[in-house]
């Protein structure tokens, strides 16, 4: 028998496809000038099965969703109490672009925001490792997650790196506190570098799936990162990953999530699926609107909350 879950993915896209409020971002020229209209959903199961409608082709850059992932690769490479000394787990509830340090031991709140993820990016591979290393560690860890080569989008990376200004400021009160020792600026780079990999959905379903499915890749079977790093990203993705609108998220729709400035948007549900949207158009928090909404429906209709 055909299965129902195509024609019930078509539905759910026609059924916010009308929606045209919110924008895309605009401090990315890049990310400004991308077709807002399109719109597409994959599902991958923790057994390997794949579903996905719209435009499943288009490639758009990873951007913040590349955090989740950069983060579990610090733990599995580093341990955690290496990055836990670097890199708090408390939600900030400030926009994803704020300084949000801990005041005393000046560490970033939490790796779901930009100043942790730059942090995170710093730990990514073995201690010492050079810039370029540490950024092949980073694509060969989410080709692993996505179980394909990913490459990166050069155009993102060059409109991203101009106009980093913000970023910069934060790597630098980052090297000012001794939470990164390198040159602030390697590490924007890199962590630029990182947020401009291309995906589609079905690739950011699959990499949802591997943290669904205990950090084994359901397709491709390979293990990527061990079950304890899993939990613990899961659980930051869960208080964090939505940013300052993270508690909204967990009580509406329930599950551990990251989003994307490009539009963007995964869901976890541990034992069960990875889910991902694609629209590029983003509320205030720098959420896709369209997503947003895809996953409210997801939640009522599959009753995927946790609670
Ligand atoms: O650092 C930045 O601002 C971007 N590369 C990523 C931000 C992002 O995706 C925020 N998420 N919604």
């Amino acid at each position: 028998m055909r299965s129902p879950i195509p024609d019930y993915l078509a539905e759910a896209l026609r059924s916010v496809e009308a929606d045209q409020s919110g924008a895309t971002a605009d401090y990315i020229p890049e990310l400004a000038n991308a077709d807002p209209d399109r719109l597409a959903v994959a599902f991958c199961t923790e057994d390997g099965r794949r579903y996905s409608q719209g435009d499943c082709d288009a490639s758009f850059s990873i951007q913040s969703i590349s955090k989740p992932f950069v983060y579990a690769l610090a733990l599995a490479d580093r341990g955690f109490d290496e990055v836990l000394d670097k890199v708090g787990v408390e939600p900030s509830g400030d926009a994803f672009n704020e300084m949000s340090l801990e005041p005393i031991t000046g560490r970033p709140l939490n790796p779901m925001i930009n100043a942790g993820s730059i942090t995170a990016h710093t730990l990514a591979g073995p201690r010492g490792a050079a810039p370029h290393d540490r950024f092949d560690r980073i694509v060969d860890g989410l080709s692993a997650f996505a179980g394909r080569r990913l490459e990166m989008d050069e155009a993102v990376f060059e409109s991203e790196i101009r106009t980093a200004y913000r970023n910069r400021a934060l790597a630098n009160m980052l090297r000012a506190n001794d939470i990164i020792d390198e040159d602030p600026l390697v590490a924007v780079t890199g962590y630029t570098r990182q947020c401009s990999l291309a995906v589609t959905v079905d690739d950011l379903a699959l990499m949802a799936a591997t943290l669904a499915n205990r950090g084994v890749n359901p397709v491709t079977g390979a293990p990527v990162v061990p079950p304890a790093v899993v939990r613990q990203t899961l659980s930051v993705m869960a208080t964090c990953g939505m940013y300052d609108a993270a508690g909204d998220w967990m009580t509406r729709v329930g599950i551990p999530a990251k989003s994307g400035v490009a539009g963007g948007l995964i869901g976890a549900l541990p034992g069960q699926a990875g889910i991902a949207t694609f629209s590029p158009r983003l509320d205030r928090h720098g959420n896709s609107v369209r997503g947003v909404e895809l996953f409210r429906r997801f939640t009522s209709d599959m009753g995927m909350h946790l609670m």
